[in-house]
């Protein structure tokens, strides 16, 4: 059979090789004294809290279950900018919030809306896969230009003016990042988006980590900026709603009628049981909730960072947000005699039970000496991770 050109430029997600092996250990070992750990996944451990898991139930029950506009239910448009208003101080009108199912479906409609064939995307390197990939189902080329810890990992408008040349389309950031958990400060965002708006070119960020945010200098929604920023957001990470399938993204108003004409065709509108769920969301005692666990998050990061570099495993940057570390495993791999961070992790897997994720398919810079460490686990699981890296490291 033969297949798209456009089909067969879409890498495989590595890690996906890594979690399968990890799965099949976990089962062997799982009724040994030191069971699998999970620290490669990332998604939240927790799950929706109460008033969400009510009114999907109720939903159900009540028959509410066919589809929506495609731009998305109206009333969870309009607390979607409520939020905004409450915990940003920006004014995002619902009319140009468009919800979408998981940030995937928003970022897909986003390339698809804006990316001409043989456009390029500049992204930082390392950068989360499935952007790059959004971008070449669109036929565009995703360009990764290689970042430093000084930067935070992320690109700064210098590297944007020295990127761009005619057949660049604009760039896709994402803040606070994945893998790094880092974000870009809002004064060089500021610039990046202004050398963006010089050329004529879009500023799409991908927000979805912005409610895990642990740190006043950079917790702030890119849309504060100017409206012609694209901003990606989801219910699956603040909101801890990764397999309902829900997210959003803000658009310019003269993007709506073009991204509603796509959602219409190619999604109908994203799930109405979880829309109408994530109505709960907004409510104060929800809120409380996910105020909780984002300050269990921030005490996971830290726990645990200041436990990696005392094991060797240098995290550069402190992240600011989401749920990650990227640590540099350079002198643990000499230590273990392993050649990168593919068979490092390989290696803790086997002999800690412990799987973490390869840098490999977050870019290639300096990924084959990095690895990326989830906090998306409980204190105790954490605690177990480090005993047994030191019992392999230190
Ligand atoms: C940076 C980033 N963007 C987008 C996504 C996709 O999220 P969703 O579940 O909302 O589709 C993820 C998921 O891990 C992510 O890390």
């Amino acid at each position: 059979m033969k297949f798209s050109t456009r089909a067969e430029r879409i890498e495989p997600f590595y890690v996906m090789e890594v979690a399968k092996a990890a799965q099949a250990l976990a089962r062997e070992v799982a009724g040994s004294s030191d069971p699998m750990i999970f620290l490669n996944i990332g998604e939240p451990d927790f799950t929706a809290p109460p008033l969400v898991q009510e009114a999907a139930a109720r939903a159900v029950r009540d028959g509410a279950t066919q589809y929506t506009q495609s731009l998305g239910h109206e009333p969870l448009r309009e607390r979607i900018s409520d939020w905004y208003q409450q915990r940003f101080g920006v004014n995002v009108p619902a009319r140009r919030i468009v919800v979408t199912a998981g940030a995937s479906a928003a970022l897909h409609l986003a390339c698809l809306a804006l990316i001409e064939a043989g456009d390029e995307v500049l992204m930082p390197d390392p950068s989360y896969p499935c952007n790059r990939h959004f971008v070449s189902a669109a036929e565009g080329n995703a360009v990764l230009i290689p970042t430093t810890a000084a930067e935070r990992y992320q690109l700064s408008a210098d590297k944007v003016r020295a990127a761009w040349n005619p057949r660049t389309r604009g760039v896709l950031l994402a803040s606070p990042s994945n893998p790094t958990g880092t974000s870009i400060a809002p004064d060089e965002l500021r610039r990046i988006h202004g050398v963006v708006q010089e050329h004529g070119g879009i500023t799409l960020i991908d927000e979805i980590y912005l409610g895990l945010s642990y740190d006043d200098a950079f917790g702030q929604t890119a849309l504060a900026i100017d409206d012609n920023v694209i901003s990606i957001n989801s219910f699956s990470k603040y909101f801890n709603m990764t397999g309902w399938r829900l997210g959003w993204m803000v658009v310019p108003d003269a993007m709506v009628p073009v991204v509603e004409r796509l959602a219409q065709n190619l999604f109908i509108c994203a799930s109405t049981v979880s829309q109408l769920a994530a109505m709960a969301c907004f409510e104060a005692e929800s809120i409380a909730e996910y105020e909780r666990r984002r300050a269990e998050f921030k005490a996971r990061r830290d726990y645990f960072i200041p436990e990696l570099q005392a094991l060797g495993l240098a995290v550069p940057v402190m992240p600011d947000g989401a749920f990650y570390a990227w640590a540099d495993c350079a002198s643990a791999c000499k230590q273990l005699g392993v050649q990168g961070s593919w068979d490092f992790a390989y290696e803790v897997m086997r002999r800690a039970h412990v799987a973490v994720t390869p840098g490999r398919d977050f870019g290639t810079a300096e990924t084959h000496h990095f690895v990326r460490f989830s906090t998306a686990n409980s204190m105790a699981q954490l605690q177990e991770s480090v005993a047994r890296l030191r019992g392999l490291l230190g």
